[in-house]
C-alpha cells in the first residue's frame, strides 16, 4: 500500500514536472525569450491577434512590419501566410536581428521605418496589402539597462535604438539650449514644469556634465513630488527618447509612404502607446495628413484615403493585468480606400 502510494506521488510529480517543462518550452517559443536561462521575453505582443487579424492576411498578399522587435506579430502573420504571400519586416535596433526567422517568404531589413518607400523600391514592390506598425520601444530595450532608456537603471544616458549613429540623450542634456530643452519636455512629455526643469539642467550642467541616467535623475528628482515621482521621471525620459530618436518625424514620414504604398483594400494597423503618436494616427486615419487638416476640393471637403474599421480598440482586462505594457496601448485600423 504504501510502496503504491510513493509511486504514485512519484508519478504525479514526473508527469506535471514533464508537463511543465513543455509548457516553458511553447512559451519560450511563443514569447521568444531572450534565453531559457534568464526567463526575460524580448518582448511580448500586444493584443497580438487583434493586431493581426486588422490587416486581414490574404492569399498573396505582400506585408510590411515596420517593427519586427522580437518578432511575435510577424510571426504570426507568417502562420496566416499562404505560400506566395510576402512579409519585410523592419527594425533599426541591432538586438532585433537576434529574432530573425528562417522562412523563405520574410525579409529583414534593418533600417528605420522613415525610409519604407525607398526600401519597397528597392525590393520591388509597388503596392503593399498590409502595414502594421506597434510603436514605441521595445521591452529589450526598457530591460537592457546599458541602453540608457529608464531610470530603473543606471547606465549611460544614450536612448539609440539605433546605435550606429545620431545624437545620445547625453548630448541632448549637455548641449541644447534651455528653450529647445523646455519644448522638448513639454511636447513630447507634456510637463507642466518643463521650464523649470530645463533651468536645474542647464544650471547643473555648468558645473559637470550629466552623461547618466543615475546623474539626471539625481539632478531633477527634488523638482517632482514624492508621490508623483515615478510618473513624471518616465515622462521625462519618454520626451529625451522621442527627440533622441526623432520618433515624430520618423512616424509622420512613415505614415505618409504606408498611404501611398497602400493598394485600395489595403489596411494600415497601428498600435499606439501615449496620445501624441495617437494623434498623428487618428489625424492620418480622418483626414488623410497627420495635421488632421480637413482639405477641400471643387467638390467641397476631399474625403480621407481611409475607411476606418470598427472603433479605437483596447488589451482586454485580462492582458492588461498579465502584460502591463498592453495598459496604454490603442488600436487603430483603417482600410485605404
Ligand atoms: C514595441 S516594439 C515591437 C514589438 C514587436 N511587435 C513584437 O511583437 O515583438 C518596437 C520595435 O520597433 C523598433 N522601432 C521603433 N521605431 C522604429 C523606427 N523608426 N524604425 C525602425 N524600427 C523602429 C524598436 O527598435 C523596437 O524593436
Amino acid at each position: 500500500m504504501q510502496a503504491d502510494i510513493v509511486m504514485y506521488v512519484e508519478n504525479f510529480w514526473i508527469n506535471n514536472l514533464w508537463q511543465m517543462v513543455k509548457i516553458r518550452e511553447e512559451l519560450c517559443n511563443f514569447a521568444h525569450m531572450d534565453t531559457l536561462d534568464t526567463n526575460i521575453p524580448y518582448h511580448i505582443p500586444v493584443m497580438l491577434h487583434e493586431t493581426v487579424d486588422g490587416l486581414n492576411v490574404a492569399p498573396g498578399g505582400v506585408y510590411a512590419d515596420m517593427t519586427f522587435g522580437g518578432g511575435g506579430h510577424s510571426r504570426e502573420i507568417l502562420r496566416r501566410m499562404d505560400e506566395s504571400a510576402r512579409l519585410y519586416s523592419f527594425d533599426q535596433d541591432a538586438d532585433a536581428e537576434r529574432n530573425i526567422v528562417d522562412d523563405d517568404r520574410f525579409t529583414f531589413v534593418r533600417s528605420n521605418f522613415r525610409y519604407l518607400r525607398n526600401w519597397m523600391r528597392y525590393h520591388d514592390v509597388e503596392q503593399l496589402d498590409g502595414v502594421l506598425a506597434d510603436l514605441g520601444v521595445s521591452s529589450h530595450q526598457f530591460d537592457e539597462g546599458e541602453l540608457g532608456f529608464s531610470f530603473r537603471f543606471d547606465a549611460k544616458l544614450d536612448m539609440r535604438m539605433n546605435r550606429r549613429d545620431g545624437l545620445t540623450a547625453a548630448d541632448i542634456v549637455n548641449t541644447y539650449d534651455e528653450e529647445r530643452l523646455a519644448e522638448i519636455f513639454y511636447l513630447y512629455g507634456e510637463l507642466l514644469n518643463s521650464r523649470k526643469l530645463a533651468s536645474v539642467i542647464v544650471k547643473a550642467r555648468a558645473q559637470a556634465p550629466i552623461e547618466t541616467t543615475g546623474q539626471l535623475y539625481e539632478t531633477v528628482k527634488r523638482l517632482f513630488g514624492r508621490d508623483r515621482e515615478k510618473k513624471e521621471m518616465a515622462k521625462l525620459f519618454q520626451a529625451l527618447r522621442i527627440e533622441v530618436n526623432e520618433e515624430m518625424e520618423a512616424l509622420k514620414e512613415m505614415l505618409q509612404s504606408a498611404t501611398e504604398l497602400l493598394r485600395p483594400g489595403g489596411r494600415l494597423v497601428v498600435l499606439t502607446y501615449h496620445s501624441l503618436e495617437d494623434r498623428l494616427v487618428k489625424n492620418l486615419m480622418k483626414t488623410g495628413n497627420v495635421e488632421g487638416k480637413v482639405e477641400q476640393d471643387i467638390y467641397g471637403t476631399k474625403p480621407s484615403p481611409y475607411r476606418m474599421v470598427g472603433k479605437v480598440a483596447v488589451a482586454s482586462r485580462e492582458e492588461q493585468e498579465e502584460n502591463p505594457r498592453s495598459r496604454s496601448a490603442k488600436l487603430r485600423i483603417g482600410e485605404k480606400r
